[in-house]
C-alpha cells in the first residue's frame, strides 16, 4: 500500500497551543482505507521549513503521497501552496479545484482556500484546508479519484480504464 507524510501547518500547532485536530483525522481517515502513514509532523508557516520536510518525505523517505492541512487561506502567514510550488515540477491543479468545486456546495467560503497541488518525482502533493471539517469533507470526496491517480503515477495501473462516470 502507498507510504504517506502528513504535514500540518499551524504557528499555533507547533508551539504547542493548538492540538493538531485536522492531522489526526487525515491519519484516521487514510489508515482506515489502508494506506500507510509514516510520517507527520507540525510546522509553523514557514515556506521553507513546509518545502524542506515535502523534500525529506518525498526524496528521503519515498512517500508517494504528501498531504498537507492548514495555510491555504489569506492570512499573511498562509504560505502552504507558495512552498509547495516550490518543490513540484509539475501541478496537479484539477484536484484541488475539484475540491473547491464540491465544497463550494457546502460553503461558499471555500472559494477562499488558494489550496494547489503537484508531483515531485514519484510523490503527489496535496493540499487541504486547515479546519478539520474541511478536511473530511475533501479527502471523502478526493481520495478514491487520488488513489487511482497514484497508481498511475508509481506505474502500478498504465491505464485510465473507466470504471465510473
Ligand atoms: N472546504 C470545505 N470542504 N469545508 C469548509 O468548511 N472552509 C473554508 C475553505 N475550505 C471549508 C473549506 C474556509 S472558511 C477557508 S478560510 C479556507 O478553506 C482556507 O482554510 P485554511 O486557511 O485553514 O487552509
Amino acid at each position: 500500500m502507498f507510504k504517506v507524510g502528513i504535514i500540518t501547518s499551524s504557528d499555533k500547532g507547533a508551539a504547542g497551543e493548538r492540538e493538531d485536530v485536522s492531522g489526526a483525522v487525515i491519519k484516521e481517515m487514510i489508515e482506515r482505507k489502508g494506506y500507510d502513514v509514516i510520517r507527520q509532523v507540525i510546522l509553523p508557516d514557514e515556506k521553507d521549513l513546509l518545502s524542506d520536510e515535502m523534500e525529506n518525505m518525498a526524496d528521503n523517505l519515498g512517500v508517494e503521497l504528501i498531504l498537507t492541512t492548514g495555510g491555504t487561506g489569506f492570512s499573511k502567514r498562509d504560505v502552504t501552496p507558495e512552498a509547495t510550488i516550490q518543490v513540484c515540477e509539475r501541478m496537479a491543479p484539477g484536484i484541488t479545484e475539484a475540491i473547491r468545486y464540491f465544497s463550494l456546495q457546502i460553503t461558499r467560503r471555500a472559494m477562499l482556500s488558494r489550496a494547489t497541488a503537484g508531483i515531485r518525482n514519484n510523490t503527489l502533493i496535496i493540499n487541504l484546508p486547515g479546519s478539520p471539517k474541511a478536511v473530511r469533507e475533501s479527502l471523502d470526496f478526493c481520495l478514491d479519484s487520488v488513489h487511482h491517480g497514484l497508481e498511475i503515477l508509481t506505474g502500478r495501473d498504465s491505464e485510465c480504464a473507466r470504471k465510473e462516470d
